[in-house]
């Protein structure tokens, strides 16, 4: 599984690079008014600092201005890809684009219904938010699997981006279940690593090995 970290703060987007496990960043215009930087100068930052793709998001509602808005955003790097929203104005923007062979990302998925549009738009990639589909009295993870299923069904090869993961167990179910991607804040990412066993055994060999007086 591919992760992708959901933030537009550079520093936590170098931190987690420098890991190597950093396989491409999500921004969305919520992310980027919270980092309080320009949009291109932030995103031209971002894809800079790593090599896979770096989803920026168009703003406008209207096919053409959606168009006009992607032609500035790609021509920021050839990293880029460009997000839309999940509308009829959107899949008509991810058809034409991904036809020119620039990536797609269609976003703010919240049904089967909804994914299997974009994968006939040709998206490459869609955005199913699970926390928020939670947050409304559903089951994110049941949509995450109902697109596995129905991508598989037919060969699409849009994948799945797991989006609006709140915790590890999101990203372990997404997991099982096959997500193509998944995109976390950079404290889920990191808090994926921390067990209490993992802390207590390292204390305690660190332990013992002072008492050998040995150095490496
Ligand atoms: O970037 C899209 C998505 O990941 C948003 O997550 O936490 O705002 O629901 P959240």
């Amino acid at each position: 599984m591919k992760f992708f970290v959901d933030t537009a703060e550079t520093k936590d987007i170098a931190e987690l690079a420098a890991t190597g496990l950093l396989d491409g960043v999500t921004t969305n215009p919520s992310l980027i008014a919270k980092s309080g930087r320009d949009f291109i100068e932030v995103t031209r930052e971002i894809c800079g600092l790593v090599d896979g793709p770096v989803s920026a998001e168009v703003v406008s509602l209207d096919h053409e201005e959606m168009m006009r808005e992607a032609e500035i955003l790609r021509k920021i790097a050839d990293n880029v890809c460009i997000k839309v929203p999940l509308t009829f104005d959107g899949l008509k923007t991810c058809k034409k684009l991904t036809g020119d062979g620039t990536m797609v990302n269609v976003t703010l998925c919240f049904s089967a219904n909804q994914a299997l549009l974009a994968a006939k738009a040709g998206a490459t990639f869609v955005s199913p938010f699970i926390g928020r589909h939670d947050d409304n009295g559903f089951d994110g993870l049941d949509l995450i699997r109902d697109m596995r299923l129905i991508y598989d069904n037919y060969g699409f090869e849009t994948e799945i981006l797991a989006a609006s993961i709140r915790h590890g167990v999101h990203v372990l179910e997404c997991a099982r279940i096959g997500a193509d991607v998944m995109t976390a804040p950079p404290s889920v990412i990191k808090g994926l690593v921390k067990h209490v066993l993992t802390d207590k055994g390292l204390e305690g060999f660190l332990a013992d090995w002072a008492k050998t007086g040995q150095k490496l």
